[in-house]
């Protein structure tokens, strides 16, 4: 594994106004290793993703995509390594005034290098792949939370993206679209995208990760596998994974 197969963050800080929501981070995602970064609400975890994507500049320490530290950098000079990942947000950020199809397309539009014909198969293509082709020309006020998402994860895919990130995929969704999600994200990984989900959901984490990360006030108090989290004897894990009547006092 060479360095340009992975994002990095290294001893990164970031502070809003003057409050430390991240101290000395270091972060590694490795091209084929499927990542959950855990922690409670505001924890910082929408954070870490827009400082991997360069959309926040840190204080200090830097993020690298492949070989290229983006840190300093303007956009313009990281934009080709910036397309190898897609996001997927919390809310699905679609376009209300647009179609699920124009949604889906709208990047690959905008770049105009592919022809009209082109960009249809693919939009069909990726709503097939994400099971919501039928939902082509609704807008997005007519789905459901369920739906929206798919066609959030199906417009992160229309660039064909290396990485994915997931900003709490599941969140909000009843049990059968937190199957379809997770479902998803299996078969995701399976075509060799390489997904990083950051979320509290203990039980998507562990149906789709196989490392784990876990953020608490400012720093990385936990880093492995399904098994050494379970086994981990850290109090903020421990009450993370099984809380108890002492979480109300914290
Ligand atoms: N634009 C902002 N202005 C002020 N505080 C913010 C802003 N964005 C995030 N925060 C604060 O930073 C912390 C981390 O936020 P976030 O990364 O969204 O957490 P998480 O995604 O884990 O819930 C939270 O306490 C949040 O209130
Ligand atoms: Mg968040």
């Amino acid at each position: 594994m060479t360095s340009s197969d992975s994002i990095r963050m290294e001893n990164l800080s970031y502070s809003i106004g003057g409050r430390k929501i991240l101290e000395g981070f270091d972060f590694h995602l490795e091209r084929g290793v499927n990542r959950t970064i855990l922690g409670v609400s505001g924890a910082g975890k929408t954070t870490i993703l827009k400082l991997l994507l360069g959309l926040l500049e840190p204080d200090s320490g830097a993020v690298f995509i492949g070989d290229l530290r983006i840190t300093g950098l303007a956009e313009s000079s990281f934009m080709q390594q910036r397309k190898r990942i897609a996001i997927v947000f919390q809310g699905g950020a679609l376009f209300d005034s647009m179609t699920v199809g124009e949604n889906v397309g709208y990047r690959l539009f905008e770049e105009g290098r592919l022809s009209d014909g082109e960009i249809v198969e693919i939009v069909r293509e990726k709503l097939s792949f994400v099971g919501v082709e039928a939902a082509l020309n609704l807008y997005p006020s007519e789905l459901s939370g369920g739906m929206k998402k798919r066609v959030a994860i199906a417009r992160a895919l229309a660039a064909d993206p290396d990485y994915i990130f997931f900003d709490e995929p599941t969140t909000g969704l009843d049990p059968i679209g937190v199957y379809n999600i997770c479902n998803l994200m299996q078969r995701l990984q399976a075509e060799g995208k390489t997904t990083l989900m950051v979320t509290h959901d203990l039980a998507t984490a562990f149906a789709t990760s196989q490392r784990f990360t876990f953020l608490h006030e400012a720093r990385m108090l936990f880093e492995g596998s399904e098994e050494e989290m379970k086994g981990s004897t850290i109090p903020e894990v421990r009450e993370f994974l099984e809380p108890t009547t002492r979480s109300l006092f914290i």
